[in-house]
């Protein structure tokens, strides 16, 4: 049966209504310009429902086959761009299931039996979410493993760390590099759990309260792969919370990154020179021959931005929203796609930063004995022959501001001058000064020398072989 009032617009769902939108309020109401990202999954939840909905005896075999071909029809379209996609329908929901009615008549009309929009969309969310976190968590073990490599390769070299950005203790290059590998680890364990709440099919919660048509939900959850089917029609149309958290997850891998990306325009400067990036990451100035900037990593850096502002916006979309799908969630795909996107390419970028870039150890090595990097494992070398720790950095603080008086490092003071200070310093204090003799010294698991260097690299050569 064809419907009994042609519709004034080519709105399916306009009956009700005695006028149509202006221009104006089409453009308001429309989605259509973001979620046609969302088409194929869109595409594959509707087959899997008109499978279901065979099953249950709503279409015939010949029904189901039609809405299928055309599906695929529609989708192929789609893709290459020949579908001609008219904003009226507002969102790729309406755009495919018209297209269908076009194509196959009838058989297409029975496609929304026991469906709404609202459980729609959230399935479309859901799936796209589930990929997205998939792909982002492959980038994530990548530019992991990229690090991994790199301290594998140049992690031995003796460096400064640095509290307040004053020079603390001596590390081992490669303790800097697993240090970023940790962040990510937990970036990355951060998907995993959230993909787990991703995971639920809300097809078959109707507008808000299901369908009296007895859906097969377990069905259509295991054609698409989903670990289990919602509990509550009302909650599984309006949650987004499992889009909030994604967010989150990106903004604070966004933060991670910005950390990392900060650390190394520093470390590449002429002033520190640590590091030589690869000229592919880096661009010039339009005036200042000279120049070899590291834009990629301030933009990596900067990302951040699109990152917290897209969580912010998602808490805000969803804050004091009554139960029940309100209108305002349609917008929620204006800030997580796109963030999704930024991450995508920041993690893909930032790979190849870490896996072109040497560090430079002539550079590093020629300032390790300025910054006093080893006073304090002076102060514990006075520990151990038994002199109490709060002396120990008393008479250390003084030795370090005497050797500034004079313009040297602790390991040029004499033993007469050190032995004036503490009677108890012998000639085996050498052993523990200069930064290349601290990091050998370095005594509990985490700490940043030589043999912790050695557990963690094993620890994450396994990790990785995990991953693969
Ligand atoms: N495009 C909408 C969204 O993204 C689909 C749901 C519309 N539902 C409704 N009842 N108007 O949320």
């Amino acid at each position: 049966m064809s419907a009994m009032n042609q519709p004034k617009s080519s709105k399916p769902w306009q009956h009700r209504l005695s006028a149509d939108p202006d221009q104006a309020t089409s453009h308001l109401l429309a989605s259509i310009d973001v979620d046609v990202a969302l088409y194929k999954y869109d595409i594959a939840g509707s087959v899997a429902h008109a499978t279901m909905l065979q099953k249950i005896g709503i279409l015939t075999k010949a029904e189901l086959d039609a809405v299928v071909a055309g599906l695929k029809d529609v989708a192929a379209d789609i893709e290459s761009g020949t579908l001609a996609i008219d904003p009226a329908l507002e969102d790729i929901h309406m755009v495919v299931e018209s297209a269908l009615i076009q194509r196959i008549g009838e058989p297409g009309r029975k496609l929304h039996t026991g469906r709404s929009r609202n459980d729609q969309v959230a399935l479309d969310l859901r799936l796209w979410a589930r990929d997205a976190i998939d792909d982002l968590l492959e980038l994530v073990r990548n530019l992991q493993r990229c690090l991994v490599d790199l301290a594998g390769e140049q992690g031995q070299i003796v460096m400064p760390s640095y509290t307040h950005m004053q020079r603390a203790q001596p590390i081992l290059s490669g303790h800097l590099l697993l240090a970023y590998v940790e962040m990510l680890e937990r970036d990355a364990q951060r998907l995993i759990d959230g993909r787990t709440r991703v995971n639920i099919c809300p097809l078959g919660s109707g507008a808000i309260a299901g369908t009296s048509i007895p859906l097969d939900r377990l069905s259509v959850a295991a054609q698409l792969g989903f670990a289990d089917i919602s509990r509550n029609s009302l909650d599984a149309t309006s949650d987004r919370d499992f889009l909030v958290e994604l967010c989150f997850d990106l903004a604070m891998m966004a933060t991670h990154l910005s950390r990392w990306g900060e650390d190394w325009l520093l470390f590449s400067t002429t002033e520190f020179g640590f590091l030589e990036l690869s000229d592919a990451y880096c661009t010039s100035s339009s005036m200042m021959p000279q120049k070899k900037n590291a834009d990629t990593l301030e933009l990596i850096r900067g990302k951040s931005a699109s990152a917290i502002a897209a969580l912010v916006g998602m808490l805000t979309l969803v804050k004091s929203l009554p139960s029940g799908y309100g209108r305002d969630l349609q917008d929620d795909k204006r800030f997580t796609l796109p963030v999704v996107a930024t991450m995508r390419s920041a993690l893909v970028v930032a790979a190849g930063i870490v896996s072109t870039a040497r560090f430079r150890p002539e550079r590093i090595s020629q300032g390790l004995d300025r910054g006093f990097l080893d006073a304090t494992a002076l102060a514990e070398y006075l520990v151990n022959k038994g002199v109490a720790f709060r002396t120990a950095h008393q008479v250390v603080g003084g030795l370090v501001a005497q050797a500034e008086s004079l313009g040297k490092s602790l390991s040029e003071l004499s033993l007469e001058t050190l032995r004036q200070a503490c009677e108890k310093i012998g000639p085996d204090v050498q052993d523990s000064l200069t930064a290349a003799n601290v990091v050998k010294n370095y005594a509990p698991s985490g700490a940043g020398g030589y043999q912790q260097l050695k557990e963690q690299l094993a620890f994450w050569r396994e990790a990785i072989k995990s991953w693969a």
